[in-house]
């Protein structure tokens, strides 16, 4: 039996959104008061693309900021980043060799990022999810709370973790862990296509709610979002094969943290106009406060420094424990 310790991760590239938001941090702040939480900022996964190095540098203090602007107290959770712990990385390595190349072929998040040009991809672009696994097991973490596009990755965190578990004769010293995802809304989709995923590298601004986005911004993108011609239906069968309008009706339950059938309730019948509205409405509610102490707390640089500093020596003491039991488990002994 493991203690129970939940473990999650956002990458620092710029523009957190609705998606971000709804799909992870969101559960990240209700989870606080339930368990022991290591909230990381995964700059290493970052560069498996190429960033800008004065970027990456702000954007890792933008989204610490995001995170405390969200509701995230940095006493009570481990807040760091996933640089300033090399047990990450040296576990990532010895998971190289436990995952199989067949695993990491499978997995449709690099056949997405890499598009057509796959031989022009990183390594590290392939072997990202062996990373995302070490990230979570080297805190021996039971529970993820992450957005559904990162299932199959978790997938193969419990894959990996059976696989050393197995070889290694040690039954249960990693735990297999448990994806939290959320119910009403596990995909928010793009508010200019319904099929596809909202996302920071999507072109268009306006396929997407950035937390740091204004009310302005916010009623417009909303007003402008892509809907159908039939009004809201009464039953949740009724959203069948109407993607644009399920994703508005789900971001809006999630929002307010009711069921989609109670929202088709109020709505049912009523035309599109009306629901964005008060979708809008929500939107402000919620986003705008989170966007406004994102600017505040930008400010005071030396303040989100400390969380990460502080954040990363707690995590470190974890994570080189936990690998130290790595290493006998598999013969391998430190010198220096
Ligand atoms: P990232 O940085 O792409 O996204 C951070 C979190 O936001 C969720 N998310 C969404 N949820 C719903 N709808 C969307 N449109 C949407 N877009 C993003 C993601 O599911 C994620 O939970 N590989 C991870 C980061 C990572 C990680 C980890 C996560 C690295 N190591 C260990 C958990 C545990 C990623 O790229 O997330």
């Amino acid at each position: 039996m493991h203690k129970k310790r939940v473990f999650s991760g956002v990458q620092p590239t710029g523009n957190l959104h609705l998606g971000n938001y709804l799909g992870a941090i969101k559960n990240f702040v209700d989870l606080q008061n339930k368990f022991e939480c290591v909230y990381c900022i995964v700059d290493l996964h970052a560069i498996t693309n190429r960033q800008d190095p004065n970027e990456l540098k702000s954007n890792i203090l933008e989204t610490i900021a995001s995170f405390i602007a969200s509701g995230l107290d940095p006493k009570k959770n481990i807040i760091f980043n996933q640089a300033s712990v090399a047990a990450h990385s040296e576990l990532a390595w010895i998971f190289n060799c436990v995952a199989r190349i067949g695993w990491m072929n499978r997995m449709t998040q690099f056949k997405e990022k890499a598009g057509a040009n796959k031989e022009n991809a990183s390594v590290g672009l392939l072997v990202y999810p062996n990373l995302m696994a070490a990230d979570i097991l080297v805190y021996k973490a039971t529970h993820v709370p992450v957005g559904e596009d990162q299932k199959q990755h978790l997938e193969l965190t419990r894959d990996i973790a059976k696989k050393f578990n197995n070889d290694f004769k040690c039954d249960d010293f990693f735990p297999i862990v448990k994806p939290l995802i959320p119910k009403e809304i596990s995909r928010v989709m793009s508010l200019r296509d319904g099929k596809k995923k909202m996302s920071k590298s999507e072109d268009s601004d306006q396929s997407r709610i950035n937390l740091k986005d204004d009310k302005d911004l916010i009623d417009q993108k909303i007003k402008k979002a892509k809907t159908d011609n039939d009004s809201i239906p009464s039953e949740i069968n009724g959203l069948k094969n109407r993607h644009e309008a399920a994703n508005l009706i789900s971001i809006y339950a999630s929002l307010n943290e009711i069921p989609v059938d109670k929202v088709l309730n109020e709505f049912g019948g009523k035309n599109f106009s009306t629901f964005k509205s008060k979708l809008s409405e929500s939107v402000v509610e919620k986003i705008s406060p989170i966007g406004k102490e994102i600017e505040k707390l930008l400010k005071d640089k030396k303040y989100l420094s400390s969380i990460l500093q502080n954040g990363s020596k707690r995590a470190d003491i974890i994570a080189t424990n936990n690998l130290k039991e790595v290493y006998e488990i598999i013969g391998l002994t430190k010198f220096s």
